[in-house]
């Protein structure tokens, strides 16, 4: 575990991007490997969680050659692995991949590290059942490892309890391979890139409102993907600029997908200036450059309705609100509990230890901002968000901070704290 630590200086300036977009590139190695063919990934994210999923196919019996700028995948030939198949900290990995092996005709078993092994798995398993999948888990179905022995699947109408891309993901994954048609509608709308990503992969998606339809089995086929800059990546940075005074920043080529960039809308309305420029697109995907500047920071209330539409930017948002002047509620957020870590629980205890007032309640936090923080050490808890929020927050705290376990931030940006560099100087 390693250590770094952000102080107060210079404010950001200049020009930056960032990494591919983790939970589109993890969609394209998984549907890569699926898919008879060739696929080509552009800029897919460098980061651990990705590499992870590479893994996974790997082990499953795709051919995956990588270079810094491109990763190619033939797919169409999976087979059963004679090891355990180890999706290690990311639970995007672990449970698109349930879906997709519940309809190959071989016996799974996947796992993860130790933070990974205390995440729900029964969310996913539950829902795939109903599609006729054969799929177990540790602790009565709660907790991987999950040993999933692929069948046939049919096609149902599955309504799911808990607003997740990854379960949505999971399903869809299955679905394509069932026979008839299988509709999956959520409770509130979350990341669409999967029903995006699909019919690049030869799968037709139906939508309407919060349902998506796909009929199987599809005819699939290897697929061309140009992967966005990640917008969850950029909020760190946009966030960075938006605290320190006088700073003024663009991050090109960033993921503007409606469902992920609440974020952006919410910094603006505690007082930054954000502007999203030269909207184009990269593949499915919506694309802009942000252009950001810093401004006074006013605290915010998050709803059950915007929470789950920033979920992962949520531990940058509370930290954020410790510097405005002002209480916070952040409410609705209670999937945070089963992140990389309990997000509500570490970021309070991190929040508290660099001297910041907070009440952590089930779903949230109650933040009262001062206008300043004074900092001081804080430990990431393994979680890779966590400690950029925390280096960002180094950033303007009166002592800086330093982060324990800083090291967490290779799972979804290895460079970031070399991008923070560069545009203080
Ligand atoms: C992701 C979905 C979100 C998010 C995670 C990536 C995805 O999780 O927190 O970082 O790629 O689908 P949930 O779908 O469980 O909310």
């Amino acid at each position: 575990m390693s250590r770094a630590a952000t102080r107060p200086g210079k404010p950001l300036r200049g020009e930056t991007t960032v990494p591919g977009d983790k939970s589109v590139t993890q969609r394209a190695v998984l549907l890569g490997a699926l898919a008879p063919g060739t696929t080509r990934i552009r800029g897919g994210n460098p980061g651990a969680d990705a590499r992870a999923a590479l893994g996974l196919a790997r082990a499953l019996g795709a051919r995956v050659r990588t270079s810094r700028a491109e990763w190619i995948l033939e797919g169409g030939t999976l087979a059963e692995s004679d090891t355990v198949l180890d999706a290690k900290n990311s639970g995007t990995a672990l449970r698109l991949a349930t879906g997709l092996l519940a309809a190959q005709p071989f016996l799974s078993v996947l796992t993860g590290d130790a933070s990974l092994r205390r995440r729900p798995v029964d969310r996913v398993i539950a829902p795939l059942r109903l599609l006729g999948a054969d799929v177990h888990a540790r602790s009565r179905d709660r907790l991987p490892p999950v040993v999933v022995r692929g069948t046939a699947l049919h096609g149902a109408h599955v309504d799911t309890k808990v607003a997740s891309a990854q379960v949505k993901s999971a399903l869809l994954f299955a679905a394509i391979q069932a026979s008839g048609a299988t509709i999956v509608e959520e409770p509130v709308a979350t990341r669409d890139h999967t029903e995006r990503m699909l019919p690049l992969f030869g799968a037709r998606v139906v939508r309407e409102g919060r349902a998506a339809r796909v009929t199987g089995p599809a005819a699939l086929h290897g697929a061309e993907i140009e992967v966005p800059g990640d917008l969850s990546a950029a909020a760190f940075l946009v966030a960075a600029a938006a605290l320190v005074p006088r700073s003024e920043i663009t991050i090109r080529g960033v993921g503007a997908n409606p469902t992920r960039t609440a974020f952006l809308d919410l910094l603006a309305r505690m007082g930054a200036v954000i502007e999203r420029q030269e909207p184009r697109a990269a593949g499915e995907e919506p694309v802009a450059d942000l252009h950001v500047k810093a401004g006074g920071l006013r605290p915010v209330t998050v709803g059950e309705d915007e929470a789950p539409r920033l979920i992962d930017e949520l531990p940058m948002v509370a930290v954020l609100a410790a510097f405005a002047k002002g209480r916070s509620e952040i409410r609705g957020a209670r999937e945070l509990r089963v992140k990389e870590s309990d997000r509500i629980a570490t970021v309070a205890v991190a929040l508290r230890a660099a001297g910041g007032v907070v009440d952590e309640l089930e779903d949230g936090w109650i933040i009262e901002g001062k206008g300043s923080l004074r900092g001081g050490r804080v430990d990431a808890a393994g979680d890779h968000r966590v400690a950029m929020a925390f280096l960002v927050a180094g950033l303007a705290a009166k002592e800086g901070v330093t982060v324990e376990g800083a090291d967490a931030a290779a799972i979804s940006d290895p460079d970031f704290l070399d991008r923070l560099r560069s545009l203080r100087r």
